[in-house]
């Protein structure tokens, strides 16, 4: 489900030609793999990217002038946050028609050119499929809230109130109040679990079923390689809609505290999951979740008993080890990779603080974006970037409820802040705006614009930037990096994480320090097969790297990473 880390505690015909069908599921290499397990994921927030006209939002057009870009920071496929025609209530998570694009962003003609021209870049389009609700301005809403017997009525969830003025149950919407909104048309409440311009789609409906499969069948046609499945968890609410248990105190909206048991993570999800993967794979597509889970064994689920869900679910555990511990890490990374599907490893996103202040001290925030890339990039599994992610972007909180474009900002302050701070523009440059566009922002561009800037980075061989793109060039070439397993070194050092990549005879060592103190370690590897194991530097900054050869004790520098190809 849904939930903010913050600073409370917390998409026919013609475009074929454009952009061939992909072929069912093949595999890139002797081992089975698909296409999207040695992919590099960017999400896009299309409001925040690239303004090509001007009008202070971002567009598709933006995000194809900047395909190179992407290509040579070494990304495979972008996921762009919703671009649907939308009331922008929830910034696109409020589609009013799945099958179109919002003019805000460009039409479908900028679409089919952004796919082609990505098809020529070697980067996919994923979009993102907001399946638990559509806008209330949807034609399917406006039908359903029409009359008690429009033929929409059931696609959506109605009741009658328990008395005059009381919903039908006590259910809360994540985003605040009742998740309830009475219809003084028909006499009835609909019920949506985020805003009310956000009414939940009726899942036990055959009918929506179809609908919705033949989006996706829709976008396929036109060339787009996945979907990012919007809160998946929050698909289906019991039947009989019985009240939920409540909790003592009250959340960040003054609502009372309350367990979602009977309104999400109901089993019917997999059925729904199983479905659309059965269409996913007739065209060689992969299905990315927002998964929020509590432990592993929810994880598991997602991926389907028989590998037959999502191909990658999302671990937001991993975005909830909260300090910079190698023990958390590893207990996390080991989790999820012993969960038998494709590890989906993400720092940051468009809900929650960036990485760069989450895990920033304030001090050596640079550094600890560095840190942070080495972790998760050469990890097992397929990572998922968020813009700017790799040039060090801050967040920018509003200053004042009044600069609040969230509305859960605006509901929720100053508690809640909203999440406008993760989605400001991108930062090209050093002149105005960023570079993101020539007229005022819809969001202001942080200070630190003029230092973590695409344009600077690129010359600084010292930058976050250039230190993603080795680290991004060398996964995309190491055999262990792309499919090897992962080992954990060391496993009680509370400073240094450290383990071995291994595929076949070749092996790629990773270590890197955690902490604000030099550390001094050693490493016995006669139990992996390499009594006496020499390293080749690959990747490195610390200050002098040891000399190729025989692996020696290392002496790590403060918050730093070293990289070695290993042999015997
Ligand atoms: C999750 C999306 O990431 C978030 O931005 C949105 O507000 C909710 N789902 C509702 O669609």
């Amino acid at each position: 489900m849904f939930k903010r880390i913050v600073n409370s505690a917390l998409l026919i015909l013609s475009a074929c030609a454009l952009a061939p069908r992909a072929t069912a599921q093949q595999a890139i290499d002797a081992e089975g793999h698909q296409w999207w397990q040695h992919a590099v994921f960017y999400e896009i927030y299309p409001r925040s990217f690239a303004d090509s006209n001007n009008d202070g939002v971002g567009d598709l057009n933006g995000i194809t002038s900047k395909l190179d870009y992407l290509k040579a920071l070494g990304v495979d496929a972008i996921w762009i946050t919703p671009c649907f025609p939308s009331p922008q209530v929830d910034f696109g998570y409020d589609v009013s028609n799945y099958e179109d694009i919002d003019p805000t962003y460009g039409t479908l003609k900028d679409f089919d050119r952004l796919v082609a021209e990505g098809k020529k870049h070697g980067v996919r389009i994923i979009l993102d499929f907001v399946v638990n609700h559509t806008s209330d301005k949807h034609a399917w809403f406006l039908d359903s809230k029409s009359s008690r017997t429009s033929a929409h009525r059931d696609w959506y969830i109605w009741r009658d109130g328990k008395a005059p003025g009381v919903p039908p149950n006590n259910w809360l919407s994540t985003f605040g109040g009742s998740a309830w909104t009475f219809d003084s048309a028909t006499g009835q409440y609909y019920y949506h679990f985020f805003y009310a311009g956000q009414p939940d789609l009726n899942w036990r409906n055959p009918a929506v079923k179809d609908a919705m499969f033949d989006v996706t069948r829709w976008w396929y046609k036109r060339g787009v390689a996945g979907f990012r499945l919007d809160a998946v968890d929050t698909l289906f609410e019991v039947p009989d809609l019985r009240d939920n248990p409540v909790l003592p105190g009250k959340n960040r909206y003054g609502d009372p505290n309350m367990t979602d048991l009977y309104n999400t993570k109901l089993p019917e999800v997999h059925d729904v999951l199983r479905g659309l993967r059965k269409v996913a794979d007739e065209h060689g597509a992969v299905l990315i979740g927002e998964t929020w889970t509590r432990n592993i064994g929810e994880l598991k689920e997602y991926y389907g008993e028989h590998s037959n869900e999502l191909q990658m679910p999302m671990d937001f555990m991993f975005t909830q080890v909260k300090t910079l511990s190698p023990p958390d890490f590893r207990k996390q990374i080991a989790a999820v990779d012993s969960a038998g599907g494709w590890p989906v490893f993400v720092i940051s996103n468009h809900d929650i603080i960036r990485s760069y202040n989450r895990w920033g001290d304030g001090v050596h925030n640079d550094q600890i974006a560095k840190v942070m890339a080495a972790l998760y990039l050469t990890l097992r599994g397929s990572p998922i970037m968020y813009y700017g992610e790799e040039i060090g972007m801050e967040n920018n909180d509003p200053k004042s409820r009044d600069d609040v474009k969230d509305p859960i900002g605006r509901l929720g302050w100053p508690v809640e802040k909203g999440r406008d701070g993760e989605r400001t523009p991108m930062q090209w440059n050093e002149s105005a705006n960023a570079g993101f566009s020539m007229a005022t922002p819809w969001l202001p561009v942080p200070p630190s614009y003029k230092t973590h800037n695409v344009a600077d980075e690129l010359k600084d061989p010292n930058s976050i930037l250039n230190f993603y793109k080795r680290l991004l060039a060398m996964r995309h070439t190491d055999p262990a990096l792309l499919d090897g397993s992962y080992i954990a070194l060391n496993e009680s050092d509370p400073n240094v994480i450290s383990y071995l990549r291994r595929y076949k005879d070749e092996a790629v060592f990773v270590v890197i320090n955690m902490s604000l103190s030099p550390q001094t370690v050693s490493f016995d590897l006669s139990a992996q097969g390499y009594p006496s194991p020499k390293a080749a530097t690959l990747l490195s900054d610390l200050k002098s790297a040891p000399p190729d050869g025989a692996l020696k004790p290392l002496v790590m520098e403060p918050l730093s990473v070293y990289i070695a190809k290993l042999s015997k």
